[in-house]
């Protein structure tokens, strides 16, 4: 299949290894989370939202399913749904039932094959809605594909992939996407919520090594695009939260010492030396609104699963009479 849209990137595989050699030269080593999702980690990501111990997915439908209809009232022909991250788009299904009279759908993800496979299957089920996929970095986007000028556009950002952001990279993805989707631009929006830590941990360290693998899957797929440099054997998955924080972060951490040659460098690890993976934020409601605003968005509606475990915000871009955009 032709993707209708592919943001063009200097090359791919470049960019890859500047962020492996810049990540890996820092004191505290890490690597970019969304180097997670080749077509084998999007297909162990879709494995981990089935996971007893994974609750945000099934939290995170409770409250589409309950709030669809909602979310979705007057919306009609003259809108488009632009979602971030989308992979399975298996969340957006619950929105594309409840507005039917849907003109376009714009998955984006860096993963190609999630949105092969999501395009295939929405298409069978929705033949009359225009769906364009875009391949590309959401924090880096220029523009959205030509043709939805005259749409209104309503951003989907679902499974608390805000959450894998810094506050300040927070803030300031929340704040491009609002000027990404103006004017009259809104953003429905799923943010895991603060909870003991134990449900905490065992979701992001799971018995089956589901999330293990998914971690250990970045060190493959560096194995993959430049030859093989990394034992992984040698390096296990930890996964930590810090209450301070209010984060889970996730680790690599070498089960010994040693040197690893990659791309032309030698990169020392320490016995217990960890590269820093994911950080994955958990807020309060409250403090997921102040975090919008301080982007530039109103909050609408927010919405909570049965447990409180998980929220669904509606967030409304003011007019920009209002308020000049940041
Ligand atoms: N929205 C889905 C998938 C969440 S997993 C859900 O709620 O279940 C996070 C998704 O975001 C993955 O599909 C991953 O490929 C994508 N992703 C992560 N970082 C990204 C980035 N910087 N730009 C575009 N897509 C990204
Ligand atoms: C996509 N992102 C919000 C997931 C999370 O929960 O932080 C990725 C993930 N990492 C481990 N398990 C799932």
């Amino acid at each position: 299949m032709s993707l209708a849209a592919r943001i063009p990137e200097p090359s791919p595989d470049a960019q890859f290894a500047a962020d492996i050699v810049r990540g890996l030269s820092r004191r505290q080593k890490s690597l970019p989370s969304r180097y997670f999702y080749d077509a084998r980690g999007s297909e162990l990501f879709e494995e981990i939202t089935r996971l007893p111990e994974y609750y945000p997915t099934r939290s995170e439908i409770e409250v589409l399913d309950a709030h669809a209809t909602r979310l979705m009232r007057n919306v009609g022909p003259d809108h488009a749904i632009v979602e971030l991250g989308s992979g399975s788009s298996r969340k957006t299904e619950l929105l594309l039932d409840a507005a039917p009279r849907l003109s376009a759908y714009v998955p984006i993800d860096v993963s190609e094959t999630a949105l092969t496979e999501a395009r295939q299957r929405l298409s069978a089920r929705h033949p009359r809605l225009r769906i364009w996929p875009v391949v590309a970095d959401f924090t880096d986007l220029g523009a959205l594909p030509a043709g939805l000028e005259m749409t209104s556009k309503i951003g989907f950002f679902p499974g608390s992939t805000i959450g894998n952001f810094d506050a300040g990279d927070a803030r300031a993805l929340l704040s491009s996407v609002r000027r990404l989707l103006q004017p009259r631009g809104r953003l429905i929006i799923g943010v895991d919520l603060v909870k003991d830590v134990d449900t905490l941990v065992a979701a992001y360290d799971d018995r089956a090594g589901v999330t293990a693998a998914f971690n250990l899957n970045i060190l493959e797929r560096i194995n993959r695009t430049f030859g093989h440099t990394f034992d992984v054997t040698t390096f296990r998955h930890v996964a930590i939260y810090d209450k301070a924080l209010s984060r889970i972060e996730m680790h690599l951490e070498s089960r010994r010492e040693q040197t690893v040659r990659l791309l032309d460098r030698w990169f020392r690890f320490e016995r217990g030396e960890t590269i820093h993976t994911e950080s994955s934020h958990k807020y309060t409601v409250a403090g997921f609104g102040d975090l919008a605003r301080e982007a530039g968005w109103e909050v609408g509606e927010t919405f909570t699963d049965q447990k409180g475990f998980f929220s669904v915000h509606d967030l409304v871009a003011p007019s920009s009479m209002a308020r000049p955009a940041a």
